[in-house]
């Protein structure tokens, strides 16, 4: 673990240490320290340096923590998985899964940081240190890449219950796979498969929740989004690991035996766009009508003059025209 990812588990408790404890323990000097506190600003955290009293941060951390995640789980979510694997920093939870935990299924990431952390269609998913949640899982299905296309529609269903399950009222739902809270996007879902389409194949299921998103941070997002702090929902990362976990994995569960269709009426009543008009784009063509929610597959159903239209593809965007 790097010098300044120690430092900031000792100063996680918000309490003053002075620059010579946190030298002793660091083994390095005064000055050394003064440089790692630097570091934590550049990350993000506020530190507020008192002459004789020494370094704390301005506000307490809340570091995720496999302990208290794994034990607010039920037996049963907890012999569903394999691993909870936790990182100060990483380029993206996904990838790290892709790369080394893809052929064990239920296998957890955490980060408290991406450095590359990836969105839907290419984009950026801004991840400052300790601000959000950044959650990946990996998971093996038997029925081929084919019968996965509703796979990240209940992963949202899944987030909805969670969050109302911690007093999040009101969260939507926007094909394929946003959550939205009183009209900004509030997490995100990004869903990697490989295998094959009529057999074994696995998923790599990135969630990222937009917890306490530092304003400085939130600069960089192309879109309208919030997080939970706006709302004055104080919510702990942890207890939102746990309770997202909670929800997912009997949905995935399900989700393999039954498919789509048990979520389908669920869906529709967080459905944003349902009977409102939205718009389809796709490369350099748009397409206009009115949502008319999924199938039983999970594809997104749209009226326009010519009849109904049937998307499936993860590479439309879906626009909710004002
Ligand atoms: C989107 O709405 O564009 C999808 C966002 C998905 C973000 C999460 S954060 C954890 C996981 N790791 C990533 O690099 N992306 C997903």
């Amino acid at each position: 673990m790097s010098v300044a990812y120690q430092l900031v588990e000792w100063l996680a408790d918000g309490r003053f240490q002075s620059g010579e404890t946190l030298g002793q323990r660091l083994g390095v000097s005064r000055a050394a320290v003064w440089k790692q506190v630097r570091e934590l600003e550049r990350l993000g955290l506020e530190v507020q340096a008192v002459r004789g009293k020494g370094y704390r941060l301005a506000e307490r951390l809340e570091l995720l923590d496999v302990e208290a995640i794994r034990s607010a789980l039920t037996p049963a979510s907890r012999n569903a998985l394999a691993a909870i694997e936790y990182f100060h920093e990483l380029d993206s939870t996904n990838d790290y899964l892709r790369a080394h935990g893809e052929a064990v299924s239920g296998t957890v990431c955490l980060a408290e940081r991406q450095t590359r952390g990836k969105g839907r269609r290419g984009r950026n998913w801004v991840s400052p240190y300790g601000a959000n949640l950044y959650l990946s899982l990996s998971w093996r299905f038997e029925s081929g890449l084919s019968a996965l296309a509703g796979l990240s529609l209940v992963v949202g269903i899944a987030l909805v219950r969670a969050l109302r399950q911690l007093g999040v009222e009101g969260a939507g739902l926007k094909w394929p796979n946003d959550i939205y809270l009183q009209g900004a996007k509030l997490a995100g879902v990004l869903i990697e498969v490989s295998g094959e389409s009529a057999g074994p194949c696995s998923a790599v299921i990135g969630i990222g929740v937009n917890v306490a998103m530092p304003e400085q941070q939130g600069r960089h997002i192309d879109q309208r989004w919030t997080d939970l702090h706006t709302h004055g929902i104080p919510v702990s990362r942890n207890q939102l690991a746990a309770a997202l976990l909670e929800q997912l994995l009997p949905a995935l569960g399900e989700f393999a035996r039954h498919g789509m269709q048990p979520f389908q009426e669920e869906w529709q009543r967080h459905d944003l766009s349902y009977g409102v008009p939205v718009q389809i784009r796709h490369a350099e063509s748009a397409l206009s009508g009115l949502g008319l929610g999924i199938d039983r597959d999970g594809a997104f159903l749209l009226e326009t003059p010519e009849g109904i239209r049937r998307f499936t593809s993860g590479e439309v965007s879906l626009r909710i025209t004002p």
